[in-house]
């Protein structure tokens, strides 16, 4: 296994990848690296410590079937338009792929090798060719509370969601941070008198949230001092697409042959990159809190039970706290009134890590060996 393509490296999730397989020396496993490229054919490839070369165009099949594996992260778009031709092509070599275009296929496993090694395992000995990233919510959810999941107690959890900007892409990120700026600018003057009316304040905030001058081209609504209670298509059920995501991807990462019914509503909030989620979980026994705890800090190295405390809660379990981090804390984890097998979890982690570099980039140093 030589050669290796990456596609989609200079956008923000592949630049979050280039960026960690920089930091974990991932180049000087791989024996020969290839840049492609859909705007800049025969430009200088970016040097990651191997001999220079041009970029290659990542439209041409020919060029793309020289390569034993293909790492993109250049988005779904791409995946549609390219894989079908490039495998008709009789292309066998390794796909592997943060967009969500080929996660539910059959002979694609979706890789979160913390949570499901077995799986990736079975997969490569078994001739599966496809790997793909999950959808981040669900693969941040089983980062956290995977020991749960892979112990299989969990009768069904409800996860409801508070997805950050970044989900929606880069250009969302800025017009988060345009439209806090907006905001504030609208009222900056009163801000700066101590004797100034809240309630006028407020009154010139709301008035500019439903103005057309709030810059909202990209989420189509306000984000910035709001919220959006629906995330991805509407499949017209009721369901979003990213909800839907969230019970299929969990039980096909986990394997299930049983599935475990994984529901709720999916929500995007003003937070920049990390994604958090209020998870209610029905378990299959009433099991004390400390044994839940232990069963979830042991799954894996990344996740980190916080305590149930006020202080440690507002610190250590936030999207400040925990933003451009590997960690996935979860905290607030406590019995409901519900009943004993019922438990409340939070949990915060960052979307363009566990979210989706970090399991790519992971996944291939599997598949080098
Ligand atoms: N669909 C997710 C979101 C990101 O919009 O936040 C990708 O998994």
């Amino acid at each position: 296994m030589k050669k290796v393509g990456f596609v989609g490296w200079r956008g923000m999730v592949g630049s979050v990848l280039m960026q960690r397989m920089r930091e974990e020396n991932d180049f000087a496993h791989i024996p020969e690296a290839y840049f492609f490229t859909t705007s800049n054919a025969g430009g200088a490839a970016p040097d990651f410590g191997q001999a220079a070369k041009t970029l290659l165009d990542a439209n041409n099949l020919d060029e793309l079937a020289k390569m034993d594996i293909i790492v993109t992260c250049q988005g779904g778009d791409y995946t549609k338009a390219i894989f079908e031709p490039l495998r008709a092509s009789g292309w066998n070599g390794y796909w592997v792929d943060a967009a969500s275009t080929l996660r539910m296929k059959d002979d694609a496993i979706i890789v979160l090798d913390p949570v499901n090694r077995n799986v990736i395992d079975a997969g490569l000995k078994n001739g599966v060719k496809n790997y793909v990233g999950g959808n981040c919510t669900v693969s941040l959810m089983l980062m956290a509370l995977g020991g749960l999941f892979q112990d299989g107690l969990v009768e069904w959890a409800s996860s409801m969601t508070y997805q950050a900007a970044s989900g929606a892409g880069a250009k969302n990120m800025r017009e988060l941070i345009s439209g806090m700026g907006a905001v504030h600018s609208q009222v900056a003057a009163e801000l700066a008198d101590p004797a100034s009316a809240i309630l006028n304040i407020d009154r010139k905030v709301s008035d500019f949230l439903r103005s057309d001058a709030y810059p909202k081209e990209n989420f189509g609504v306000p984000l910035a001092g709001s919220l959006i209670p629906w995330i991805d298509a509407d499949l017209g059920n009721g369901q979003s697409k990213e909800e839907w995501k969230g019970g299929v991807e969990t039980n096909k990462i986990l394997g299930n042959q049983q599935p475990v019914i994984v529901e709720g509503l999916c929500i995007r909030v003003g937070a920049m990159r990390c994604h958090s989620q209020a998870i209610t979980l029905k378990l299959k026994q009433d099991f004390p809190v400390n044994e839940i705890e232990q069963i979830i800090a042991r799954a894996n190295d990344w996740t980190k039970v916080v305590p149930n405390t006020k202080e440690a809660s507002i610190h250590e379990l936030t999207p400040a706290a925990v933003t451009g981090t590997l960690t996935t804390p979860v905290g607030r984890i406590r019995k409901l009134a519900m009943g004993g097998e019922y438990i409340s979890a939070f949990t915060v982690g960052d979307q363009l890590l566990w979210g989706a570099a970090e399991p790519i980039r992971r996944v291939l140093r599997i598949i080098l060996g």
